[in-house]
């Protein structure tokens, strides 16, 4: 591993609200970032992001199409989770000596993903909003903060050492020696928060009113139950309350799910509730309410 401030060259794959953020904030502490994709688009992106504070900025980004750049110190892989596979899988044989970070909403792409042992790869989760108008504009709806862990050919030390540099861009970002823990504390609140306000077509706010207080206690006792069993430390309390201080200072947001279902767009459902459901069958526990609020999303994808 480079030390800190060698980490200079980072690649962005995936080019959604969250991978244009970091893009961005990377670019502006002073990172040089390429974002690959498929798309044969110009060489140079001019981005205008909308800030939290609501100032307006533009920043120059390199795009290339198909290829990776010749410098690589870091990999972060922002697409949604079901689209992970495909994005990743072409660049793996490339990608052996280099960290990559995936960072998505959800769990389970990770278990797909043909890795080697030579593979370093650290897995995050962020709770910043942000919502892209265009390929060129994104907004940065609300700040949030970052957890970063190693899954596996990393240690912890050159993990803490990522976590400090990525900070320098977008902070905070904290090193989490369980990410384990950590993901499934954000699936919890995306378990409640996404499919509620896309089937209930509202903003994230709007779920503190008083009839949606039931469905979310079941929805936080059935994954409470879930995590007991898998010997993590998130007891239903300790939920319940991040979900709500999730809900209070993401009130005027809309979820990504909302978004893209407004959209017409695949969700990450299979990924979210749906990795609930799988290890809740896998361990013989009922989760009733998962199984609904999935299914209604099935139908209103299908619509
Ligand atoms: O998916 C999202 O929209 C976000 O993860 C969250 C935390 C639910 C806030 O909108």
């Amino acid at each position: 591993m480079p030390p800190i401030s060698m980490i200079k060259h980072v690649t962005i794959i995936g080019q959604g609200a969250i991978g244009t953020l970091w893009a961005y904030y990377l670019s502006r502490a002073g990172f040089k970032v390429t974002l690959v994709g498929r798309k044969s688009l110009a060489s140079v992106l001019d981005l205008q992001i909308t800030l939290p504070n609501k100032q307006q900025d533009t920043i120059a980004l390199d795009y290339l199409a198909g290829q990776l750049p010749l410098e690589i110190d870091l990999v972060l892989v922002t697409t949604k989770a079901y689209q992970v596979n495909d994005a990743l899988i072409p660049w793996l044989g490339q990608l052996t000596a280099v960290p990559i970070v995936l960072m998505h909403n959800g769990m389970g792409s990770i278990d797909k993903l043909p890795l080697t042992e030579a593979h370093q790869i650290l897995i995050a989760t962020t709770s910043h909003g942000g919502l892209k108008l265009a390929n060129n504009q994104v907004i940065h709806t609300g700040l949030g903060t970052t957890s970063i862990g190693s899954f596996q050919g990393i240690s912890h030390a050159a993990g803490r050492h990522i976590a400090k540099r990525l900070n320098q861009a977008l902070p905070q970002v904290q090193y989490c020696e369980d990410i384990t823990a950590a993901l499934w504390t954000k699936l919890a609140i995306n378990c409640v928060i996404n499919p509620l306000t896309a089937v209930n077509e509202c903003r994230n706010g709007q779920l503190s009113a008083q009839q949606y207080q039931p469905v979310i206690d079941r929805v936080c006792v059935e994954i409470s139950q879930v995590t007991a069993r898998l010997s993590l430390n998130l007891s239903y309390d300790y939920l319940r309350g991040l979900v709500n201080e999730v809900i209070n200072n993401t009130a005027q947001n809309y979820s990504s799910m909302h978004q893209d279902i407004a959209n017409q767009r695949k969700t990450e459902i299979d990924f979210i509730t749906g990795y609930v459901i799988e290890q809740a069958r896998r361990l013989n526990i009922q989760v009733p309410e998962n199984e609904l609020l999935l299914l209604e999303i099935k139908r209103l994808e299908q619509g």
